[in-house]
């Protein structure tokens, strides 16, 4: 239950569902970015214990919040900085009641920026690997963007816990955005996705009204799908996910990532793949040329190689497609069907059984270490660089896509690279060979 401030007489009306809020500290917490569609707006959402109007600060303009709650006594404030400049710093602060919090700056992203750098995690929660995965994402200074693939906070019913969650990103997410797709731990119990909708705001709305939505950065259109909500041929999402897929102009953003929270490729024996998903949503991914699936639930690492079976249940490309073994990783181009990730290793204790032997779209897996994955897009390379991130500090699997098609042998040379002609063949025979010993 909740009611706007913008329609509301007074705050006590506005809050009266969360008596909580009647007394406590208006100091802002848990404040946090929250990317809009449009770049010249960004939206940023904080919480306090007591009920207060609050107003938001920057480049000399000031913007009054909406206050609200849900049931849970915490007020929260959302409020909207506007005509921003792509790429030109802002330095903000939030207040409430009076209270202020210390300044912060951001730097809206510049969608026709040639280079850049997020990076991307599922199944987080609180653990100490958790916080080490939060710390490597505020040490990352390069970092301009995080996305969740869903099983944020693991509140699971625990409210506190969406607060303490909050509070430790709060260092990251006050200076770049976390964008979120909703995890089967969003659901929570006697809440249903009540918190999630009130604490991320996915379309401006307080309570957001919708679980699938896409953002544009630069080289990159990403969708924020719900494997949480009907996904099935006729639903909504469905025919929303078509028609999003349809008008993506790939002059602008020449790759494609769809981030939902249950994976349709997963050999991890706990949940494996969802077979479900895969076989309502594979034709549509494979015919829009999406290149990336980033998912979670299965707490381990695998990717797939760029596979699709919607041509009869056949394997397109299942195992050892073309591609160019390099020193960066596995080369591929945005030709090929979609490569698969499951990456639900951000501190959740790992699921370490899988499937045996090991499917043959499945390209690399790892079930017993914790860590995030960090993503480039690098324009004047024309390719997107994936890379596998361990809490040890080492590096566990990297990959390339790149934007145009990977030449065959017979073309010379491949990426005009003289003596990959000769190269490949050596390649196609030992992954050949390969195949035999398995
Ligand atoms: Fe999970
Ligand atoms: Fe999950």
């Amino acid at each position: 239950m909740f009611v706007p401030l913008a329609h509301a007489q007074n705050l006590g009306e506005t809050l009266q569902e969360c008596p909580g809020t009647l007394t406590g500290s208006t100091q802002p917490q848990q404040i946090h970015l929250q990317m809009t569609d449009d770049a010249t707006v960004m939206n940023v959402l904080w919480a306090t214990e007591g009920r207060s109007n609050g107003e938001v600060e920057w480049n000399g303009q000031t913007a009054t919040s909406a206050d609200y709650c849900y049931n849970h006594d915490v007020a929260f404030h959302m409020a909207s900085m506007t005509d921003l400049v792509p790429d030109e710093e802002v330095t903000y602060r939030v207040g409430s009641g009076g209270d202020w919090s210390e300044e912060f700056t951001f730097t809206p992203i510049d969608s026709s920026a040639r280079h850049f750098e997020w990076i991307s995690i599922a199944d987080h929660g609180d653990s100490s690997e958790a916080m080490d995965v939060t710390e490597a994402i505020i040490a990352d200074e390069s970092a301009q963007m995080v996305t969740v693939s869903g099983d944020i906070a693991y509140a699971d019913g625990e409210q506190s816990a969406w607060d303490y969650w909050f509070q430790e990103q709060q260092d990251s997410m006050t200076s770049i955005p976390w964008v979120t797709a909703v995890g089967n731990h969003e659901n929570e119990p006697g809440y249903e996705f009540s918190p999630y909708e009130h604490r991320f705001d996915s379309d401006g709305q307080i309570e957001s009204e919708i679980f699938w939505y896409s953002r544009n950065v630069p080289g990159v259109h990403m969708v924020f799908m719900s494997t949480e909500h009907d996904y099935a041929p006729g639903s909504t999402q469905y025919s929303w996910l078509e028609q999003d897929l349809s008008s993506v102009n790939r002059d602008e953003t020449p790759f494609v990532i769809v981030y939902g929270h249950k994976p349709m490729y997963s050999s991890n024996s706990y949940h494996g793949s969802e077979i479900e998903l895969r076989n309502a949503l594979e034709e549509l991914y494979f015919e829009h040329r999406v290149n990336l699936v980033i998912a979670g639930h299965d707490h381990f690492y695998e990717r797939t190689w760029p596979v699709s079976c919607v041509q009869n249940g056949t394997y397109v490309n299942g195992a050892n497609p073309q591609h160019i073994r390099g020193i960066e990783g596995d080369r591929f181009d945005s030709y090929m069907p979609p490569i698969h990730l499951v990456i639900g290793i951000a501190g959740r204790s790992a699921y370490e059984e899988l499937d045996e032997p090991q499917p043959e779209w499945s390209a690399y897996r790892e079930n017993n270490s914790y860590g995030w994955t960090r993503l480039v897009f690098d324009g004047d390379a024309g390719e997107l660089r994936f890379t596998h991130h361990r809490i040890d500090g080492t590096i566990g699997d990297q990959f390339i896509i790149q934007e145009a098609p990977l030449k065959s042998e017979d073309d010379g040379g491949i990426l005009g690279i003289p003596g990959f002609g000769v190269t490949l063949p050596l390649l196609a025979m030992f992954g050949a060979a390969m195949r035999r010993l398995r």
